[in-house]
């Protein structure tokens, strides 16, 4: 059987999930496993190879998370990557120990061998390293191939195994040349083929989707969002006619969103459409509500009783369609990673356990970037492709304490000057998301010759590669100068604009 994948084994690295999303950047699917995964599930998986990811702990530390030895008799290449070094080096029988100073950031990397791992790759590359501990002692078989200042064995590798190790971070930017290393190990050590592409990863998605809805009728609920939109198009491809897509306005969506929304689903992707206002009863029972999670609740709740109630006036459906991504399966299944889940996301659209629907998910093994090609290869108009995320409880978590008509309309106006202003400036595509806020602090302001109280509004506007870490986006001064000017000077009844300064952790990227 062809090689088909490179399994990911999960220490709780913070990057981990970028490694998988690198090997697919180089054309290989991947997988994110548990590092508990037995090495007989490895083999089922028909993998072409094994990384070991990084991770926060000390092998010689009682409790360090190790894998199953079992791994190494498997005959596949592995590649282990900080702590995935350490950890090959200690259950291999070398030795590992803490290092005099800690390497951190980026660091000068001397390559003494250029035949496999680091074929093409410059002598003295720039590496990002993370790391307090190092392998002093190497096991039988392994040779050094790469030193830093502070590292005698920066990388590692015994050939005739194929087992090779990094002590830096190949998958982080700052590392360079990390993609051709990654390409290295999956394509010429590992064999795996480049099959993983769009047009690939569409084909292989509408087989599924046939051959799990056979006859049957799928329902969708769609948001205007890119996975939403991305689902829903993908079993049209698959079901034509038998897919049914319900958009709910719940009231908290941006200016003209709905109007924008229903025009391209219907018009440009031709989708059989059914579209509910229900503004007025989302915003009646959010009356009076200022507790965050409450709120999020009100809106989850609501919406399924929307949905449940408008999909029993369209026929009887099986199957309901969710874009559910990688990451979030991968969230909730739990891959021995000790990230935790800050808040509740209810995602609107997600069913609860007693519905009549079976699930079906076509893009949950999807990162949002792969999602977002083959969006462009499905024709999604790119005005759509190019949008920001926007949460499933929309507005309301965006206005602090309770949803009030007067602070949607100024979080309204407030975001779509945000996002002109950078959309003019061309900074939108370069940020990840960016939005007005609003809660009940009032500052005194000048209007004409009166003093008077207004609303605070606050800009968010963020960078991140996937909404799990996040850092504020360094705008030039006159962008927030026009941006603030044009706050209070268009939208009444504000008087001050702050800009956010936190990144991700320890604040969130939405205020509730
Ligand atoms: P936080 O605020 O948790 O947000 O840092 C991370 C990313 O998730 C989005 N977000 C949501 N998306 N339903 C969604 O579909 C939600 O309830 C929700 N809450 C936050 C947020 O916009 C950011 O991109």
């Amino acid at each position: 059987m062809a090689k088909e994948l490179i399994a990911v084994l999960d220490f709780g690295g913070q990057y981990s999930h970028l490694i998988t999303r690198r090997i697919r950047e180089c054309e290989v699917y991947s997988e994110l496993l548990p590092y508990t995964v037995k090495p007989e599930e490895i083999r089922n998986l028909n993998a072409g190879g094994i990384v070991l990811s990084g991770g926060p702990a000390s092998v010689y530390e009682t409790g360090a998370p190790k894998c199953d030895p079992g791994i190494f008799n498997l005959g596949l290449p592995i590649l282990g990557i900080c702590y995935g070094l350490q950890l090959m080096v200690d259950l291999l029988g070398g030795h590992v120990k803490a290092i005099d100073r800690h390497e951190y950031g980026k660091t000068i990397l001397k390559i003494s061998d250029h035949s496999d791992l680091f074929h093409d790759v410059k002598a003295e590359t720039v590496s990002w390293m993370s790391h307090g501990d190092y392998a002093d002692v190497l096991p039988n078989g392994f040779e050094v191939i790469a030193t830093s200042e502070n590292c005698p064995t920066a990388a590692i590798r015994d050939s005739a195994r194929k087992f090779y190790a990094v002590q830096f971070h190949p998958e982080v930017a700052h590392t360079e040349n990390g993609t051709r290393i990654i390409e290295n190990f999956t394509r010429i050590i590992s064999g795996c083929k480049p099959k993983w592409t769009p047009h690939s990863i569409i084909e292989t998605a509408v087989n599924q989707i046939k051959s799990q809805v056979g006859n049957d009728e799928v329902l969708s609920a769609v948001s205007g969002g890119v996975d939403s939109t991305t689902t829903a198009v993908l079993l049209q491809k698959a079901i034509g006619e038998r897919l049914t897509c319900v958009f709910v306005n719940h009231g908290l969506l941006r200016k003209d969103e709905a109007k924008r929304i229903v025009k391209i689903l219907k018009e440009d992707l031709k989708l059989h459409l059914h579209y509910v206002d229900a503004s007025e009863r989302f915003l009646k029972k959010l009356r009076g509500v200022d507790d965050p999670e409450t709120k999020r609740k009100i809106v989850g709740e609501e919406f399924i009783r929307v949905f449940t109630e408008e999909s029993s006036k369209l026929g009887a459906f099986r199957w309901l369609a969710q874009g559910t991504l990688y990451p979030d399966v991968i969230e909730s299944a739990g891959t021995g990673s000790p990230a935790s889940r800050i808040k509740t996301h209810h995602n609107v659209g997600g069913i609860p356990e007693w519905s009549r629907f079976s699930i079906i998910e076509p893009l949950k093994f999807l990162y949002k970037d792969e999602v977002r090609r083959i969006a462009q290869e499905l024709h999604v108009p790119n005005s759509l492709v190019a949008t920001h995320p926007f949460p499933g409880p929309g507005l309301a978590v965006r206005v602090i304490g309770e949803v009030t008509d007067e602070k949607l309309r100024i979080c309204r106006d407030a975001s779509a000057i945000v996002e002109d202003v950078l959309v003019r400036k061309g900074l939108y595509n370069s940020v990840w998301q960016a939005f007005a806020i609003v809660g009940d602090d009032k500052a005194v302001g000048v209007l004409g010759d009166h003093r008077q109280l207004g609303y605070v509004v606050s800009v968010r506007i963020i960078t991140s590669l996937d909404g799990m870490t996040a850092d504020w986006a360094r705008i030039p001064e006159e962008v927030l100068e026009e941006i603030s000017g044009r706050i209070t000077g268009e939208v009444s009844g504000v008087t001050w604009v702050t800009y956010t300064i936190t990144s991700k952790p320890p604040s969130t990227i939405e205020p509730c």
